[in-house]
């Protein structure tokens, strides 16, 4: 049995199969899936889905791109949400560094106001990050004493070091489809280096799909595919990675 720890499952790509897809991932074993909120309507649908839904849990919370959506409400909306027991996490929040995005002290702000939410209503948290590894690094030690719930590194992406650091936070470190990429042999080598019992599964779905997907749309049945993957990076077998992965994300997100 495997967790999708990170997807988008109220994404319009599935609006017209989205029972489906749930139905045959459930079918390839990926039993739980936790579907993420980018900004607070998402957040609402994500909720919304997994109230309908036998292991689909949800997170909420405002990501990079729509931080200007936070206003006064904010904190009272996202905390009627999180009433909710199927919501088991807080994201995704976090940085992005890219062009087009809102400013970085904007950004800052608004990562450190959902990290005290988070604190405060005793969730974890699902980090986002794009060219901000340093920054997040610095903010997250910083802070470390809202950090008590623990979180995920969603779609991990930067070195080795900066790993062993948020693993050092008590953060887990959460493996996706660009892992499978041909092109993507730094990334190899730094999971490579990092311990299966502080990593998870996602998809990201409807994006990132692994090879031999890639280009794709993207969907939790894919999961399987990644833990192979990974399974041969460590020298482990698939089994293992599914019982290890699966327990990480019970651990962290406190899933029954
Ligand atoms: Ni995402």
């Amino acid at each position: 049995m495997f967790v999708d720890t990170h997807a988008h499952l109220t994404d319009s790509a599935f609006d017209a199969d989205r029972d489906d897809v749930i139905r045959f991932s459930k079918e390839c074993l990926v039993n739980r899936i936790i579907t993420s909120g980018f900004n607070i309507p998402s957040s609402k649908e994500a909720v919304n889905l997994a109230n309908k839904n036998d292991g689909i849990f949800a997170s909420v919370g405002v990501y990079p791109e729509n931080i200007y959506e936070i206003n006064d409400d904010f904190e009272s909306e996202i905390s009627l949400l999180t009433k909710n027991k199927k919501v088991i996490a807080m994201g995704e929040i976090g940085l992005q560094y890219t062009q087009d995005m809102p400013q970085k002290e904007a950004q800052i702000q608004a990562f450190i106001r959902q990290l005290e939410l988070a604190d405060k209503l005793n969730l974890p948290i699902v980090i986002h990050c794009r060219e901000a590894y340093g920054d997040i690094v610095s903010l997250l030690k910083e802070h470390k004493n809202l950090l008590n719930c623990g979180g995920t590194m969603h779609c991990y992406g930067g070195s080795a070091e900066v790993a062993k650091e948020l693993i050092k936070l008590g953060l887990f470190i959460s493996v996706g489809g660009v892992s499978t990429f041909k092109n993507a042999q730094r990334l190899k080598d730094v999971l490579k280096e990092l311990p299966l019992q502080r990593m998870l599964l996602e998809t990201d779905c409807p994006y990132l799909a692994p090879q031999p997907y890639r280009g794709r749309r993207n969907s939790p049945a894919f999961i399987p595919t990644i833990a192979q993957n990974l399974a041969d990076l460590k020298g482990a077998t698939v089994d293992e990675v599914a019982r290890i992965t699966t327990q990480n994300a019970v651990e962290v997100f406190k899933l029954c």
